[in-house]
């Protein structure tokens, strides 16, 4: 087996924002890479490798501001107790800091910014939401609820921020907070009472595991439509990113499916052998396929499939609504079936 190596860039601290005690927002430049290497859509993520006393780990962390903004590219990141990686850039990061990072990913993206929005965040979760909201009031005229959840008032990050932006927007965005520390724990039945927003909204939501699983059931009983509601799930990688990429030989005498595969307006018909992963064959014919963790963590590699069946090795960041959409893994999806029909749209 050989290897594909990855691109890897670096990035410069230019600024630190003290969010709260416990959150910092680091403004960040690319320093070598070309000039698009930080082009990103609202939502995605980046993949830093930090550096930590017992090796350097590999991190994402969403973007928190827009795109389409004069902002700098900006990473939110929120002390995880006992956490590595988050305390190390919490207590080091400063101006000049360097990062090695991987080129944005991710497919916690809207597709459609027509339709209402429902952002739901908990804690940290408010980084992706913050870039999608940013970009929806600069550059979109849906209307946008957004329900932010915190364990008290001295965690709510971008605090100042929202209040702000509700009182520009009055016209369209209404900003609701839950604290802990004031009601409780959410339940599935406070979230319903809580989250009354319109059921045709689109909801992207972006929490703790338990918390977007009560939110979804609770939107759910709301009346929502679940293929409508998206969400972004924040997990810590176990393997290093920034590895070479294992490139299978192809010949070997599994058998094989014969798959389209469409990816960036292009469609390739290739031979996927029933115990390789999709993205090792793609990477094998020296195509561009997304990729980060190749775990099954990230979702980087998120593609539709439009026709036929695949197995999952692992998945820990589909759900089940994702899956009945048709989203798949590419670094986890062995071929099930003859032919194979697969879009890279995500
Ligand atoms: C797509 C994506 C986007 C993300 N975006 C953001 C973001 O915008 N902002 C943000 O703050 N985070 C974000 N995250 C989460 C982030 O990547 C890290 O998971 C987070 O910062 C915690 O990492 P850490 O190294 O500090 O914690 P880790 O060291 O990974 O520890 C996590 C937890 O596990 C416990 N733990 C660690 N090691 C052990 C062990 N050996 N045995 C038992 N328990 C252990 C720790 O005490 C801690 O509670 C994102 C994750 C993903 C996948
Ligand atoms: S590359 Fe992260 S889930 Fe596939």
């Amino acid at each position: 087996m050989s290897a594909t190596a990855r691109h890897t860039y670096q990035v410069e601290v230019r600024e630190v924002v003290q969010e709260t005690t416990d959150a910092v927002s680091l403004t960040l430049h690319a320093v070598t890479g070309p000039t698009d290497s930080l082009d990103y859509r609202p939502g995605q993520f980046l993949t830093l490798r930090v550096p930590h006393p017992d090796g350097p780990l590999t991190r994402c962390y969403s973007l928190s501001s827009a795109p389409d903004s004069t902002a700098c590219p900006t990473i939110t990141v929120k002390r995880v107790h006992g956490g590595r990686a988050s305390q190390w850039i919490c207590d080091n990061a400063v101006p000049g800091t360097i990062f090695d990072t991987l080129a944005p990913a991710g497919t916690f993206v809207p597709q459609d910014w027509s339709a209402p929005f429902l952002l739901v965040a908990a804690g940290s979760g408010i980084t992706p939401i913050m870039s999608i909201l940013r970009t929806a009031l600069a550059a979109h005229e849906n209307p946008i609820t957004v329900a932010y959840a915190n364990r008290d008032a001295e965690s709510v990050i971008f605090t100042r921020e929202l209040d702000l932006l509700a009182r520009h927007h009055r016209d369209r965005l209404t900003v609701t907070h839950w604290l802990e520390s004031e009601s409780g724990r959410p339940t599935e039945a406070t979230l319903r009472t809580w989250l009354a927003a319109a059921p045709n909204s689109h909801a992207y939501l972006c929490g703790p595991a338990p918390f977007m699983t009560s939110t979804r059931n609770a939107l759910v009983a709301n009346g929502f439509d679940a293929s409508h509601i998206y969400a972004e799930v924040f997990t810590s990688l176990t393997t290093d990113a920034f590895g070479p990429a294992p490139v299978p030989e192809v010949g070997g005498s599994a058998a094989t499916s014969t798959a389209t595969v469409e990816l960036d307006d292009e469609v390739h018909t290739i031979t996927w052998p029933e115990d390789t992963v999709l993205l090792e064959v793609l990477l094998a014919q020296g195509l561009n396929a997304p990729y980060v963790c190749r775990e099954g963590t990230c979702g980087g590699c998120a593609y539709t499939l439009r026709r036929g069946e695949v197995h999952l090795r692992e998945n820990h960041t589909l759900d089940q609504h994702d899956l009945a959409r048709g989203t798949r893994l590419a670094c986890q999806s062995e071929p099930r079936s003859d032919t194979l029909d697969i879009v890279f749209d995500q």
